[in-house]
């Protein structure tokens, strides 16, 4: 890890070219920005690229396409308890309950660890926007509780541990990178960026495509047409989440003094790649409200851009259009709830804390 300079602010890229110049530049731009284990998000190098191909062979678009039909599965049973014309909250409620459960049918975590979950994800939500450093690390140390004993369970051979793999976590349970078994910390900070990943963001998410859809009842009723055309769904559902992107920002730390977009930042310096702002950057985008699927897609940074890109793109892009497509497929129409208390996100986080829509079923 390159230690940080104590007395230097931290430097926020903003504009799109700044931050894709950042992004790629892997020498100068460190992700080692921590000095907890963070796999893979806080290593460099050779280092990361080993650890890279054991998380990626987890979420291929084939181990995403067999987990779909159980996705729709989980949106469809939210849906159903859902009475028609009534207020809902597609964040805190269904946005919430549909990441949880998907990710637990993926997993092969048991139910009883939904409600654990949830309440580990508000809490570690409310630590990250205190800024508490203390509160945050209480919070990992309690998922890391969590994580611990599924994946011992998997180790011990209480579940599975017997050749063929019964779930994900059976298998991170008892994988290698290169010809080294996986150490139990290895393992726990990976399933922990996942529950991260998926939890609080695919929820977030649920709110920025609702509210977008809510506000434009043409687009969903060309979305209820073209339900089955998934490039097309695919397509919008990205340009949604890049006019209101969920997810802020990520952390580098200079490893030399270095000029990007006019601003000197100095060898140990924080520098924060903010995708929400470089995906409305105007020089980009031009009308940043402007929703143009096609034409935006080569500079969409939701998802980010160079050897730290997410990995989880297609699963969340799957897990993203089961739950709207179903959402679509119940409704004739989707409108924002009046007088309803929509709560935005804030510093560190972004997108919709709450929001509410009302549902008229078909
Ligand atoms: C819609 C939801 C998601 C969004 C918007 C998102 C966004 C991002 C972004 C912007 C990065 C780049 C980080 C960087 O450059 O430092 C990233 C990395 C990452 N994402 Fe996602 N992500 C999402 C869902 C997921 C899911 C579902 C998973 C896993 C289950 C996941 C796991 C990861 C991991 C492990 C990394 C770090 C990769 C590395 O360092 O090589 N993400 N994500």
């Amino acid at each position: 890890m390159t230690a940080s300079t104590p007395h230097l602010e931290p430097v926020w890229l903003r504009r799109h070219a700044d931050v894709m110049a950042a992004a790629l530049d892997h020498e100068t731009f460190s992700s080692a920005v921590s000095e907890h284990l963070n796999v893979p998000n806080g290593m460099d190098g050779a280092e990361h690229c080993r650890y890279r191909a054991v998380v990626d062979k987890f979420m291929n678009p084939e181990r995403s396409a067999a987990l779909e039909p159980q996705c729709r599965q989980v949106a469809r049973e939210l849906l159903a308890g859902v009475a028609d014309g009534v207020s809902v909250d597609v964040v805190g409620g269904f946005g919430r309950g549909f990441a949880v459960r998907a990710q637990s049918r993926w997993l092969g975590w048991p139910a009883e660890l939904e409600q654990p979950l949830l309440q580990w994800m508000e809490d570690n939500h409310a630590a990250t926007r205190s800024g508490e450093l203390d509160q945050t690390t209480a919070i990992a140390q309690r998922f890391d509780k969590i994580i611990t004993d599924l994946v011992n369970a998997r180790r011990m051979g209480r579940i599975g541990g017997r050749g063929v793999p019964v779930d994900p976590t059976d298998e991170l349970a008892h994988d290698f990178v290169g010809d080294v078994p996986l150490l139990l910390s290895e393992i726990v900070s990976i399933l922990r960026n996942w529950t991260a990943g998926d939890l609080g963001t695919i929820s977030r998410c649920m709110g920025s495509i609702v509210n977008h859809l809510a506000q434009h009842p043409e687009l969903q009723a060309d979305m209820r047409r073209r339900i089955d055309d998934e490039p097309y769904v695919n397509a919008a559902i990205d340009e949604m989440l890049r006019i209101d992107n969920p997810f802020l920002s990520n952390r580098r730390i200079a490893t030399r003094d270095v000029e990007v977009g006019g601003v000197s930042i100095r060898k140990g310096q924080r520098v924060y790649l903010d995708w929400v702002s470089a995906n409305r950057d105007p020089a980009v985008f031009g009308d940043p409200d402007g929703f143009r699927p096609e034409e935006n897609a080569p500079n969409n940074l939701v998802y980010g851009i160079g050897k730290h890109v997410c990995p989880g793109r297609t699963l969340a892009t799957m897990e993203l259009r089961s739950a709207t497509t179903e959402l679509l497929a119940a409704t004739t129409l989707i409108e924002p709830a009046e007088g309803a208390e929509n709560v935005r996100e804030t510093h560190p986080l972004a997108g919709f804390r709450s929001l509410h829509v009302v549902l008229h079923k078909r």
